[in-house]
């Protein structure tokens, strides 16, 4: 196909998601990728510093998990999961089960972090409801990002960006995530209090159904950043008045804050957690919300009416639970935990360079996350850094993509030292540029 017509055909048939397509530019047409790189249809190619929406944890193309995926497929490519079952699907249970806090017993499969949370949501608001004990109220974080599904915008409802929808949400109880960054001395007082509020909620409401938070780092909000003490805090809140706690771990799952999962982190084990993107590695679209046994058994009955009315026609797709465990077993290797571990140390020595610059502020790191804000053009998911300094990112071969003025780097595990390097030198200069 020639790349003018393509790129055509894209405009003529394509509707792109988070596009206003009267005033983007023409997307690049990418058509292939390898490890960090991806090359576009011209020969140019450009290191993926954002994972491809952060679910690229290995590289792109990765032969283990490529090769995976296609011996699975000469074998079973999909089964309807309601009556029957399949080895992958049992495979990816017991690997997950085993690397998850010892409470997490029992995996519902579905197939991206949106219905991850959807179906934590669901599960969580029936639980009370097996047990006699009604409640509908989710205590939720502003800023929070928990999907594009109904349910999960209403948990979202404390972020700017779905106020168009904000008459289908249900009520949530929102409070303050305790962003942190280099040099916050408020950090204390800002977390007791926000604590305290949220202890007097669960003091003083019967009716909440459930915590939802996004550990140790909230995404699409703007890469903010809490402390580990925090959610440690937050966890015993919650616990203290019997209350569920959910994860979710769509984007900090698998490696990102530096461990496997958050909670492991943090050392809180949460009653349900939800996870997705690189789970497959970043190859096929699939996803976990995975509860304990407690929760579980409260959905058993002699009836339908306790069970959860919940299930996608893809549910469990064997060719996805084939890639993670591919996925699964390069994290064993324990290379790429390494590797995660050398990427936070790359994104310390580069943050001093930053701080630097009077301009920038606000610099944030965990595990493979560097996060930080410019001055001077806003805040939050209207403010708009200058076209040219993404324009000079994409010339120089960087793929990023700033969440308003929230430059922000989550690079695949693989990454090269000389990359790295390169990748900092590019955005510092393009930094000088908009000074
Ligand atoms: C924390 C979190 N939850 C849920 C989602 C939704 O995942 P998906 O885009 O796969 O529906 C995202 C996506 O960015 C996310 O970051």
């Amino acid at each position: 196909m020639k790349n003018l017509n393509s790129i055509n055909l894209d405009n003529k048939y394509i509707w792109h998601p988070y596009t206003q397509h009267k005033i983007s530019p023409t997307p690049i047409r990418i058509v292939s990728g390898n490890m960090t790189k991806l090359k576009d249809d011209k020969g140019k190619t450009y290191i993926d510093l954002i994972s491809s929406w952060w679910v690229n944890t290995h590289g792109h193309c990765h032969p283990y998990i490529s090769k995976a995926i296609y011996k699975q497929s000469k074998k079973l490519e999909q089964v309807v999961f309601g009556g029957f079952t399949h080895d992958p699907a049992i495979t990816l249970s017991k690997k997950i089960i085993k690397i998850l806090p010892k409470k997490l017993k029992k995996v519902f499969f579905s197939d991206n972090g949106s219905t991850a949370v959807e179906v934590a949501l669901k599960i969580a608001y029936q639980y009370w409801i097996n047990k006699k004990k009604k409640k509908k109220t989710f205590i939720a974080f502003k800023n929070a990002y928990h999907g594009d599904t109904v349910g999960a915008m209403s948990l979202s409802s404390g972020s700017e960006l779905f106020s168009v929808f904000k008459e289908l949400f249900f009520k949530i109880k929102l409070f303050n995530y305790p962003s942190t960054w280099y040099g916050d001395r408020e950090i204390d007082e800002k977390e007791n209090l926000i604590l305290n509020k949220i202890e007097n909620e669960f003091k003083r409401n019967k009716d909440i159904a459930g915590l939802i938070i996004e550990p140790l780092i909230q995404g699409s909000g703007g890469m903010n950043i809490c402390r580990k003490e925090f959610m440690k805090k937050l966890s015993n809140i919650v616990k203290k008045y019997n209350n569920l706690l959910i994860y979710d771990e769509v984007m900090t799952g698998f490696g990102r804050t530096g461990e496997i999962f958050a909670c492991k982190k943090i050392k809180s084990e949460p009653d349900i957690i939800c996870l997705s993107k690189g789970l497959t590695g970043g190859f096929l679209p699939l996803s976990l919300t995975v509860t304990t046994n407690k929760i579980y058994n409260s959905f058993l009955g002699h009836d339908f009416d306790k069970a959860l009315a919940h299930g996608h026609s893809f549910t469990a797709n064997p060719l996805g639970c084939a890639a993670s465990i591919a996925s699964l077993s390069l994290f064993e290797s324990k290379k790429v935990l390494k590797n995660i571990k050398f990427i936070e140390k790359e994104h310390y020595s580069f943050s001093k360079k930053l701080l630097k610059l009077s301009f920038i502020e606000k610099i944030r790191i965990c595990g493979t996350v560097l996060a930080f804000e410019v001055k001077g053009f806003g805040a939050g998911y209207k403010a708009v850094l200058p076209n040219k300094i993404k324009k000079f990112f994409l010339k120089k071969g960087l793929l990023l993509r700033p969440l308003g003025n929230v430059i922000y780097l989550m690079p695949p595990y693989c990454i090269l030292k000389k990359e790295l390097k390169y990748a900092y030198k590019i955005i510092y200069e393009g930094l000088e540029k908009i000074k």
